[in-house]
């Protein structure tokens, strides 16, 4: 298996390189900062990136606390816009610039209804020159990369993906990562990676492949069908946010990676429960719930861990519930 080289980025006077080309994906109501936080203890070089952020709120100063702590994270973070509209999505990759992204990645993916109605996310898909319009516009506005994070189309159909690629790369577009499905199949069926390989083929920008990708396996078989430039990893990372530290290590021939075990996990989940009831109170226990339901599985007793933590009311509850499961296994 090749190492795969890093990816440089021109940028438009800055230029960024990506050292690590497995990328985790942005994941709304997941990627947080405290989930990259995680992210990056396994992997100090890949490109994260915060949930999607609505382009408008950015410009008038309502999503602000998604890239606010920016520049005190380590490694690169890109900012991810959703919009339809030229002008607000300027306006907040400024912002996001001078807040410290290291690039700004345009969603033309999300298939959610209340975005997608609008214009904004899949969307796009149906609207290339409107698609266009705004990555030439962000590009000329900033001086870091701009990036595109696509789906095959919005219906089997109608969707000519190698074209509306090359849109892109010609309006700026630095990078493309491709969800291989489209926007009508939602999440079901497989990911094609054999249409991503024909977008690779025709474009001269680095493209990166992303759906169903769960172990280094996954990837390796990915990158020699698409021979794309490096992966995305999504759904497979919630409650395992070493999974992409843990693929890059596979894939580069590194040490082999051992996977936490149950300690590791609750020790985890606590640390995470902890940060998240610090900075969001009471709020911070839902928040933690799913993520401790994900990370807290495979090793004996963990169901009923699972279990005991979705019922508990209050966080000291759910923080004495892991702190007991820990002594047990001391
Ligand atoms: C809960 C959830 C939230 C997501 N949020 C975003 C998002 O904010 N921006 C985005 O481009 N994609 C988002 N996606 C899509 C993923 O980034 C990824 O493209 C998709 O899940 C396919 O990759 P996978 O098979 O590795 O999960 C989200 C997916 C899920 C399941």
């Amino acid at each position: 298996m090749r190492v795969l080289p890093p990816i440089f980025l021109a940028g438009n006077g800055t230029s960024r390189s990506l050292e690590c080309p497995i990328l985790q994906s942005p994941l709304a109501g997941i990627s947080d900062q405290i989930f990259r936080k995680f992210v990056r203890r396994w992997s100090p070089k890949a490109l994260l990136f915060t949930e999607m952020v609505n382009a408008k709120s950015l410009e008038l100063g309502y999503g602000e606390e998604k890239v606010s702590e920016l520049s005190e994270e380590s490694g690169p973070i890109g900012v991810q816009l959703f919009d339809h509209r030229p002008e607000p999505m300027i306006e907040a990759a400024i912002k996001a610039e001078s807040a410290g992204a290291f690039l700004i990645d345009i969603n033309m993916g999300c298939p959610v209804k209340k975005i997608a109605k609008k214009g904004g996310g899949s969307a796009l898909l149906k609207d290339p020159e409107l698609a266009q319009e705004i990555i030439k516009n962000v590009s000329k506005a900033i001086s870091i990369p701009v990036t595109v994070k696509i789906r095959l189309g919005w219906c089997e159909s109608s969707s000519d993906p190698i074209s509306f690629a090359l849109g892109l790369q010609e309006a700026g577009a630095q990078l493309i990562t491709v969800h291989g499905r489209t926007r009508r199949q939602g999440f079901s069926g497989s990911a094609d990676w054999e249409a991503i390989a024909k977008i690779k083929q025709s474009l001269d920008i680095p493209v990166i492949a992303n759906g169903d990708i769960k172990s280094a396996r996954d990837a390796i078989k990915c990158i020699e069908i698409t021979s794309a430039d490096g992966v995305m990893i999504g759904r497979a990372s919630m409650g395992a946010p070493w999974l992409v530290g843990q693929i890059d290590a596979e894939i580069n021939n590194q040490k082999t990676f051992r996977t936490p075990d149950a300690k590791m996990r609750i020790s985890l989940s606590l640390e995470q429960l902890k940060l998240l009831v610090s900075k969001k109170g009471n709020h911070g226990l839902l928040i933690a719930r799913k993520h401790m339901n994900w990370t807290c599985r495979g090793f004996p007793g963990s169901s009923a861990l699972r279990h005991k933590l979705l019922r508990a009311s209050t966080p000291n509850e759910a923080m004495k519930l892991l702190e007991e499961e820990l002594i047990k296994l001391n």
